[in-house]
């Protein structure tokens, strides 16, 4: 029996590549979080990836491709989605778009919606991956539903490893957090989840982003207990309350587990997950976590943030 975990290597691609053209569930590497990679145009796969992360069947899923030429087979692109292509991918980008007639994704991804989101990541393990598959592969993040998304393999071993067949291990995430996802429509861009690529960065580009007409229809997978831990989560905290375990932003903050101790919003974005998996632990009765600042990527770790501590 082969290790759940292997290391990249050309070997480990050809069989990740295999299994999911197989119909099987493969975690994958990407710059922002490993993704539970399926076949998406297998329904039985796109189902086991649901099933296997407990996840709400209305929430659609990103369909990951290795360059424009697959995406636009998939969806198509007015003039503002195709300057957003241009300038970030492959990145931390995915793109809401409309469904092309004989989109070969199953509608399960889509979660019944008429668009589809698509995305191409950078990492080159993912890319390599994409290619050897040569089939559009849906990669929610590798988390059960509603916990925190995994930046390393150990991670995703500990939430789903039972649910995988194999995990593909190519060491930390250098982003850590998801893509910030933007849909197009009548040639508007709307901002549906912040994340790795900062709504100001966008904004600079292409002018304005607007607020999503309803969250909940827009971007289902902005549920607001998501990303959460076990523990409370407590914010704003100038200090730990009894029992509770810290969690640092910057230089003021005590010594011990710290975002950013320089006050880098870049690497508290890095380190923001696998902080919150150290602190989810059992001798902790809360996890109370410093301000961080509501700007750039402080914007999407907020985000998360909130959504940790609201359930
Ligand atoms: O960084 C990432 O985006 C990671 C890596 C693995 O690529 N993937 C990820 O996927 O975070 P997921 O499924 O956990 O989040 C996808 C987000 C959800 O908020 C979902 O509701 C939204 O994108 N979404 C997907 N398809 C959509 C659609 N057709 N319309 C609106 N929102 C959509
Ligand atoms: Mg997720």
């Amino acid at each position: 029996m082969p290790a759940l975990i292997e290391p990249v290597s050309d070997t480990a691609i050809a069989r990740a590549a295999a299994l999911l053209r197989d119909g099987r569930l493969v975690a994958f590497p990407t710059e922002t979080v490993y993704g539970l990679g399926g076949d998406a145009t297998n329904d039985r796969a796109v189902a086991a990836i649901f099933e296997a992360k407990g996840r709400p069947a209305f929430n659609p899923l990103i369909c990951h491709v290795p360059d424009i030429e697959a995406a636009g087979t998939l969806v198509t692109f007015d003039p503002i989605a195709e300057r957003l292509a241009a300038l970030y991918w492959p990145g931390a980008l995915t793109l809401v778009l409309p469904r092309r007639t004989g989109c070969p994704v199953s509608l399960l991804a889509s979660a019944g919606l008429d668009t589809l989101a698509v995305r191409i990541p950078e990492r080159p393990a993912a890319l390599a991956l994409l290619r050897a598959v040569g089939r559009p592969v849906a990669g929610p993040s590798a988390n059960p539903s509603g916990r925190i998304s995994p930046t390393t393999a150990r991670h995703v071993a500990d939430g789903l490893g039972d649910k995988v067949a194999m995990i593909l291990d190519d060491g930390p995430c250098p982003v850590g957090i998801e893509s910030t996802v933007i849909g197009v429509t009548e040639g508007k861009a709307y901002l549906l989840r912040p994340g790795g690529i900062t709504a100001e960065a966008v904004e600079a580009e292409i002018g304005p982003l607007h607020a999503p007409i309803s969250d909940a229809v827009q971007a289902p997978g902005m549920l607001q207990s998501h990303y959460a831990p076990d523990r409370p989560v407590r914010l704003n905290a100038s200090d730990a309350r009894p029992g509770e375990a810290l969690l640092g932003f910057g230089p003021d903050a005590p010594p011990g587990p710290n975002l950013s101790p320089s006050g880098d919003l870049v690497e508290a974005a890095a380190n923001l997950f696998a902080l919150l998996h150290e602190l989810d632990r059992p001798e902790h009765a809360g996890i109370a976590v410093m301000p961080v600042p509501e700007t750039g990527l402080g914007r999407a770790i907020n985000d998360r943030l909130r959504r940790a501590a609201a359930c």
